[in-house]
Protein backbone atom coordinates (compact mmCIF):
# COMPACT_ATOMS: atom_id res chain seq x y z
CA UNK A 1 0.00 0.00 0.00
CA UNK A 2 1.49 3.08 -0.75
CA UNK A 3 -1.45 5.39 -0.41
CA UNK A 4 -4.43 5.72 1.83
CA UNK A 5 -7.29 7.57 0.67
CA UNK A 6 -9.35 9.79 2.46
CA UNK A 7 -12.82 10.61 1.44
CA UNK A 8 -15.23 13.56 2.31
CA UNK A 9 -16.66 10.82 4.98
CA UNK A 10 -13.50 10.01 6.67
CA UNK A 11 -12.93 11.18 10.54
CA UNK A 12 -9.83 10.31 11.18
CA UNK A 13 -8.00 9.85 14.54
CA UNK A 14 -4.51 9.46 14.78
CA UNK A 15 -2.69 7.85 17.78
CA UNK A 16 1.15 9.05 17.86
CA UNK A 17 3.75 7.03 20.21
CA UNK A 18 7.98 7.79 20.72
CA UNK A 19 8.43 6.62 17.20
CA UNK A 20 7.14 9.50 15.81
CA UNK A 21 9.69 11.60 17.57
CA UNK A 22 12.65 9.38 16.90
CA UNK A 23 14.00 11.48 13.89
CA UNK A 24 13.94 14.48 15.58
CA UNK A 25 16.54 12.72 17.77
CA UNK A 26 14.32 12.27 21.10
CA UNK A 27 14.71 8.17 21.70
CA UNK A 28 11.91 6.16 21.76
CA UNK A 29 11.00 4.23 25.58
CA UNK A 30 11.64 1.02 25.05
CA UNK A 31 14.88 0.23 23.34
CA UNK A 32 16.38 -3.45 23.27
CA UNK A 33 18.20 -2.41 26.40
CA UNK A 34 15.35 -2.01 28.05
CA UNK A 35 16.25 1.32 29.18
CA UNK A 36 15.51 4.66 28.89
CA UNK A 37 18.23 7.66 28.34
CA UNK A 38 19.70 5.30 30.92
CA UNK A 39 16.86 4.74 33.45
CA UNK A 40 14.63 2.00 34.31
CA UNK A 41 11.52 4.27 33.65
CA UNK A 42 9.48 2.36 35.78
CA UNK A 43 11.57 2.83 38.46
CA UNK A 44 11.01 7.05 37.68
CA UNK A 45 7.74 7.36 36.37
CA UNK A 46 5.51 6.05 39.30
CA UNK A 47 3.87 7.97 41.87
CA UNK A 48 5.67 5.98 44.34
CA UNK A 49 9.30 7.16 42.77
CA UNK A 50 7.42 10.45 42.91
CA UNK A 51 6.92 10.02 46.86
CA UNK A 52 10.63 8.52 47.64
CA UNK A 53 12.74 10.60 45.47
CA UNK A 54 10.77 14.08 43.87
CA UNK A 55 14.21 15.94 43.23
CA UNK A 56 15.26 12.34 41.07
CA UNK A 57 11.71 12.92 38.90
CA UNK A 58 12.59 16.39 38.79
CA UNK A 59 16.25 15.84 37.46
CA UNK A 60 14.89 13.08 35.02
CA UNK A 61 12.10 15.54 33.66
CA UNK A 62 14.42 18.37 33.64
CA UNK A 63 16.50 16.03 31.13
CA UNK A 64 13.81 15.67 28.70
CA UNK A 65 13.02 19.64 28.80
CA UNK A 66 16.23 20.31 27.78
CA UNK A 67 16.04 17.36 25.40
CA UNK A 68 12.94 18.62 23.79
CA UNK A 69 14.17 22.43 23.56
CA UNK A 70 16.61 21.12 20.83
CA UNK A 71 14.80 19.44 19.29
CA UNK A 72 12.83 20.05 15.58
CA UNK A 73 9.34 18.87 14.41
CA UNK A 74 10.56 16.16 11.76
CA UNK A 75 8.14 15.45 8.20
CA UNK A 76 6.51 13.15 9.63
CA UNK A 77 4.81 15.59 12.32
CA UNK A 78 4.49 18.14 9.35
CA UNK A 79 2.53 15.41 7.29
CA UNK A 80 -0.05 15.49 10.37
CA UNK A 81 -0.21 18.97 10.86
CA UNK A 82 -0.61 19.11 7.02
CA UNK A 83 -3.30 16.40 7.13
CA UNK A 84 -5.12 18.54 9.86
CA UNK A 85 -5.31 21.66 7.68
CA UNK A 86 -7.05 19.34 4.37
CA UNK A 87 -9.62 17.87 7.01
CA UNK A 88 -10.24 20.75 9.79
CA UNK A 89 -12.98 19.26 12.40
CA UNK A 90 -12.95 15.80 10.56
CA UNK A 91 -9.19 15.82 12.21
CA UNK A 92 -8.06 14.91 15.62
CA UNK A 93 -4.46 13.68 17.10
CA UNK A 94 -4.02 12.05 20.24
CA UNK A 95 -0.49 11.58 20.85
CA UNK A 96 0.95 9.87 23.69
CA UNK A 97 4.10 12.05 23.66
CA UNK A 98 5.19 14.82 26.30
CA UNK A 99 7.39 17.11 24.23
CA UNK A 100 5.30 19.49 22.02
CA UNK A 101 6.61 18.89 18.09
CA UNK A 102 3.03 18.23 17.00
CA UNK A 103 2.48 22.06 18.30
CA UNK A 104 5.34 23.06 16.80
CA UNK A 105 4.79 21.52 13.31
CA UNK A 106 1.23 23.39 13.39
CA UNK A 107 -0.93 20.75 14.69
CA UNK A 108 -4.20 22.34 16.89
CA UNK A 109 -7.20 19.79 17.52
CA UNK A 110 -4.97 17.88 19.50
CA UNK A 111 -4.66 16.15 23.32
CA UNK A 112 -1.76 14.51 25.27
CA UNK A 113 -3.06 12.12 26.87
CA UNK A 114 -0.14 11.43 29.01
CA UNK A 115 0.50 15.06 29.75
CA UNK A 116 3.50 17.85 28.75
CA UNK A 117 6.49 18.22 29.73
CA UNK A 118 6.62 21.72 29.54
CA UNK A 119 3.37 22.05 33.16
CA UNK A 120 3.40 21.65 36.00
CA UNK A 121 0.98 20.99 38.56
CA UNK A 122 0.45 20.64 42.27
CA UNK A 123 1.05 17.61 43.79
CA UNK A 124 -1.74 16.96 46.12
CA UNK A 125 -4.58 17.39 43.07
CA UNK A 126 -5.50 20.84 44.84
CA UNK A 127 -7.82 21.47 42.02
CA UNK A 128 -6.01 24.00 40.55
CA UNK A 129 -5.24 23.42 36.76
CA UNK A 130 -1.49 23.04 35.36
CA UNK A 131 0.62 25.81 34.64
CA UNK A 132 3.40 26.76 32.19
CA UNK A 133 6.83 25.67 33.68
CA UNK A 134 10.03 25.21 31.46
CA UNK A 135 12.39 25.45 34.41
CA UNK A 136 14.88 23.13 34.38
CA UNK A 137 15.29 21.76 38.17
CA UNK A 138 18.12 19.99 39.91
CA UNK A 139 17.60 20.41 43.62
CA UNK A 140 14.61 20.54 45.44
CA UNK A 141 15.01 23.32 46.82
CA UNK A 142 13.80 25.35 43.56
CA UNK A 143 11.08 23.32 42.76
CA UNK A 144 8.03 25.91 43.60
CA UNK A 145 4.57 25.20 45.44
CA UNK A 146 1.51 25.58 44.76
CA UNK A 147 -1.00 28.20 47.04
CA UNK A 148 -2.25 25.21 48.63
CA UNK A 149 1.65 24.33 49.80
CA UNK A 150 1.91 21.12 47.98
CA UNK A 151 4.98 20.99 45.80
CA UNK A 152 4.74 21.59 42.04
CA UNK A 153 4.74 17.99 40.22
CA UNK A 154 5.62 17.35 36.35
CA UNK A 155 2.24 17.25 34.45
CA UNK A 156 3.17 14.23 33.10
CA UNK A 157 1.08 10.45 33.77
CA UNK A 158 2.94 8.32 35.35
CA UNK A 159 2.67 4.37 35.22
CA UNK A 160 -0.70 3.17 36.94
CA UNK A 161 -2.25 6.94 37.09
CA UNK A 162 -5.04 7.65 35.00
CA UNK A 163 -4.52 9.11 31.34
CA UNK A 164 -5.61 12.39 30.47
CA UNK A 165 -8.60 13.32 28.17
CA UNK A 166 -10.45 10.02 28.19
CA UNK A 167 -13.93 11.17 27.92
CA UNK A 168 -13.01 13.25 24.85
CA UNK A 169 -10.75 10.63 22.98
CA UNK A 170 -13.74 7.64 23.43
CA UNK A 171 -15.86 10.45 21.67
CA UNK A 172 -13.67 10.95 18.92
CA UNK A 173 -12.94 7.54 18.25
CA UNK A 174 -16.36 6.33 18.01
CA UNK A 175 -16.86 9.00 15.78
CA UNK A 176 -13.62 7.90 13.42
CA UNK A 177 -13.93 6.32 10.09
CA UNK A 178 -10.15 5.56 9.76
CA UNK A 179 -7.41 5.25 12.40
CA UNK A 180 -3.91 5.75 11.44
CA UNK A 181 -1.14 5.17 14.31
CA UNK A 182 2.33 5.69 14.47
CA UNK A 183 5.33 4.90 16.51
CA UNK A 184 3.70 3.33 19.13
CA UNK A 185 4.73 -0.27 20.54
CA UNK A 186 1.43 -1.09 21.56
CA UNK A 187 2.54 -2.41 25.15
CA UNK A 188 1.04 0.63 27.37
CA UNK A 189 -2.67 0.56 27.91
CA UNK A 190 -5.81 1.74 27.45
CA UNK A 191 -3.83 3.62 24.09
CA UNK A 192 -2.71 -0.24 22.83
CA UNK A 193 -6.99 -0.71 22.43
CA UNK A 194 -7.72 2.06 20.67
CA UNK A 195 -7.46 -0.36 17.69
CA UNK A 196 -9.74 -2.32 19.18
CA UNK A 197 -12.32 0.75 19.70
CA UNK A 198 -12.03 2.17 16.64
CA UNK A 199 -12.32 -1.72 15.12
CA UNK A 200 -15.46 -2.59 16.69
CA UNK A 201 -17.28 0.55 15.68
CA UNK A 202 -16.30 -0.38 11.95
CA UNK A 203 -13.33 1.98 11.15
CA UNK A 204 -10.26 1.05 8.90
CA UNK A 205 -6.83 0.97 10.99
CA UNK A 206 -3.08 1.76 9.77
CA UNK A 207 0.16 1.19 11.52
CA UNK A 208 3.08 3.05 10.43
CA UNK A 209 6.76 2.60 12.12
CA UNK A 210 9.93 0.49 11.35
CA UNK A 211 8.21 -3.06 12.88
CA UNK A 212 5.04 -4.27 13.75
CA UNK A 213 3.69 -3.15 17.00
CA UNK A 214 2.79 -6.24 19.71
CA UNK A 215 -1.36 -5.45 18.65
CA UNK A 216 -0.38 -5.82 15.17
CA UNK A 217 -2.80 -8.46 14.48
CA UNK A 218 -5.75 -5.81 15.22
CA UNK A 219 -4.56 -3.60 12.23
CA UNK A 220 -6.57 -3.92 8.74
CA UNK A 221 -2.85 -2.37 7.73
CA UNK A 222 0.92 -2.41 8.59
CA UNK A 223 3.16 0.02 6.88
CA UNK A 224 6.61 -0.78 7.66
CA UNK A 225 9.23 2.13 7.40
CA UNK A 226 10.02 5.60 9.29
CA UNK A 227 7.28 8.04 10.03
CA UNK A 228 9.60 10.91 8.12
CA UNK A 229 9.71 8.51 5.29
CA UNK A 230 6.29 7.29 5.34
CA UNK A 231 3.42 10.12 6.05
CA UNK A 232 4.51 12.92 4.01
CA UNK A 233 2.48 12.27 0.85
CA UNK A 234 1.06 9.43 2.21
CA UNK A 235 -2.26 10.50 1.90
CA UNK A 236 -5.02 11.22 -0.66
CA UNK A 237 -7.74 13.52 0.59
CA UNK A 238 -10.41 13.55 -1.65
N1 LIG B 1 5.86 8.44 32.37
C1 LIG B 1 6.88 8.37 31.51
O1 LIG B 1 7.74 9.20 31.48
C2 LIG B 1 6.94 7.23 30.53
C3 LIG B 1 8.09 6.52 30.27
C4 LIG B 1 8.06 5.47 29.34
C5 LIG B 1 6.90 5.21 28.65
N2 LIG B 1 5.83 5.92 28.97
C6 LIG B 1 4.61 5.77 28.25
O2 LIG B 1 4.49 4.65 27.46
C7 LIG B 1 3.95 5.07 26.24
C8 LIG B 1 4.13 4.05 25.15
O3 LIG B 1 5.39 4.10 24.63
P1 LIG B 1 5.49 4.28 23.05
O4 LIG B 1 4.75 3.17 22.43
O5 LIG B 1 5.17 5.68 22.70
O6 LIG B 1 7.03 4.10 22.86
P2 LIG B 1 7.87 2.76 22.72
O7 LIG B 1 9.30 3.15 22.95
O8 LIG B 1 7.29 1.67 23.51
O9 LIG B 1 7.70 2.37 21.18
C9 LIG B 1 8.27 3.17 20.18
C10 LIG B 1 7.82 2.61 18.85
O10 LIG B 1 8.27 3.50 17.84
C11 LIG B 1 8.73 2.73 16.76
N3 LIG B 1 9.66 3.58 16.01
C12 LIG B 1 10.99 3.74 16.19
N4 LIG B 1 11.47 4.60 15.27
C13 LIG B 1 10.42 5.00 14.52
C14 LIG B 1 10.29 5.88 13.40
N5 LIG B 1 11.33 6.55 12.88
N6 LIG B 1 9.06 6.04 12.85
C15 LIG B 1 7.99 5.37 13.36
N7 LIG B 1 8.07 4.53 14.40
C16 LIG B 1 9.27 4.34 14.98
C17 LIG B 1 9.33 1.49 17.35
O11 LIG B 1 9.29 0.44 16.40
C18 LIG B 1 8.40 1.24 18.53
O12 LIG B 1 7.35 0.37 18.17
C19 LIG B 1 4.70 6.36 26.05
O13 LIG B 1 4.12 7.24 25.16
C20 LIG B 1 4.66 6.95 27.37
O14 LIG B 1 3.53 7.73 27.57
C21 LIG B 1 5.81 6.92 29.87
ZN1 LIG C 1 -2.30 22.82 45.27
Amino acid sequence: MTSITVTPEDRVFVLTGAGISAESGLPTFRASDGLWAGHNVEEICTPEAWQRNPEVVWKFYSDRREAGKVALPNPAHIAMAELESKLGGRFFLCTQNVDDLHERAGSVRLVHMHGELSKARCERECGRPPVEDHAIYRSLADVPHCPCGGRLRPHIVFFGEMPLEMERIEAEIAKSTLMVVVGTSGSVYPAANFVNWARSAGARTVYIGPEPPLNASAFTHVVEGKAGKVLPGLFVVE
